[in-house]
């Protein structure tokens, strides 16, 4: 927990442009469709880092509440929508308070995942929506491939997951899952290293190299290319919509 805490708060202030996805319009249209609900409604944003998600609700009309563990982060989000710096296994809402709770890019870093669910649905109003989501493999073939070259680079990964995983974390006991969307945000690794401070130039460099150079299947499905010297490559997303169990 303390090596979260430690890697994002060094990173608060860079965060939101460090990488395509976090403040991409489709990716975050994408979760907005998926609670498929009106706007006014209330939504938690689990893990909100600077809140990107939640902002996006918030700008469509609904009523937006956030945590994260990370001060620096909590306090950036917290300049859009009420956010508050607890752990996302025990957050100090009533039961069935929430039509829609949101968790993007955050599951992989946990090590208390399914208490992190338990808390998502004890929060959710029984018709509400758990719109959960992170970047997967493409396929098995490029999965052992992404699987290096993600505790490459993220130390702490808990667990590397696939679609089939989550689903499996999802519908364990908390969940059952209705909708599944999936969609690829093109990213820039030589941007994504060069905002990554927690990281050697040493460590920046082998991971850029871990892509460049990657497998021939992993190239084909990820469409990896070099632009003027920088490396290019696709991300898989996969969008859960869920209902309590
Ligand atoms: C990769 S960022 C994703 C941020 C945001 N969900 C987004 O999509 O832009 C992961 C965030 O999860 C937060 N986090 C990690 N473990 C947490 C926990 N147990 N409770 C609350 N937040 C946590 C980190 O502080 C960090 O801000």
């Amino acid at each position: 927990m303390n090596k979260v805490i430690d890697q994002f708060s060094k990173r608060a202030n860079t965060y939101s442009g460090s990488a395509n996805w976090i403040a991409d319009s489709t990716l975050i249209q994408a979760h907005i469709d998926a609670c498929g609900k009106k706007p006014s409604l209330h939504v938690l944003e689990l893990c909100c880092g600077t809140g990107m998600v939640g902002r996006n609700f918030q700008a469509a009309g609904f009523s937006v509440c956030g945590v994260d563990l990370t001060r620096q982060m909590a306090e950036e989000a917290n300049r859009y929508f009420p956010c508050i710096c607890t752990s996302a296994a025990s957050v100090p809402f009533l039961d069935n308070s929430f039509d829609v709770v949101v968790l993007r890019q955050a599951y992989f870093l946990l090590d208390d995942g399914q208490q992190v669910l338990a808390e998502a649905q004890r929060v959710l109003k029984p018709n509400g929506v758990f719109v959960f989501s992170q970047t997967v493999p493409y396929s098995p073939e490029d999965r052992p491939w992404l699987e290096h070259i993600h505790r490459t680079k993220q130390f702490q990964l808990r667990e590397f997951y696939t679609e089939e995983t989550l689903k499996q974390e999802l519908e364990k006991s908390y969940f059952k899952v209705d909708k599944v969307s999936h969609l690829s945000v093109r990213e820039n690794i030589n941007r994504w290293m060069a905002a990554a401070p927690e990281l050697s130039p040493e460590k920046q460099a082998e991971v850029v190299g871990l892509v460049a150079n990657a497998p021939a299947d992993y190239q084909r499905l990820h469409d990896v290319a070099m632009v003027d010297g920088e490396v290019f490559e696709n991300w898989n997303w996969v969008i859960f919509s869920s209902r309590k169990k």
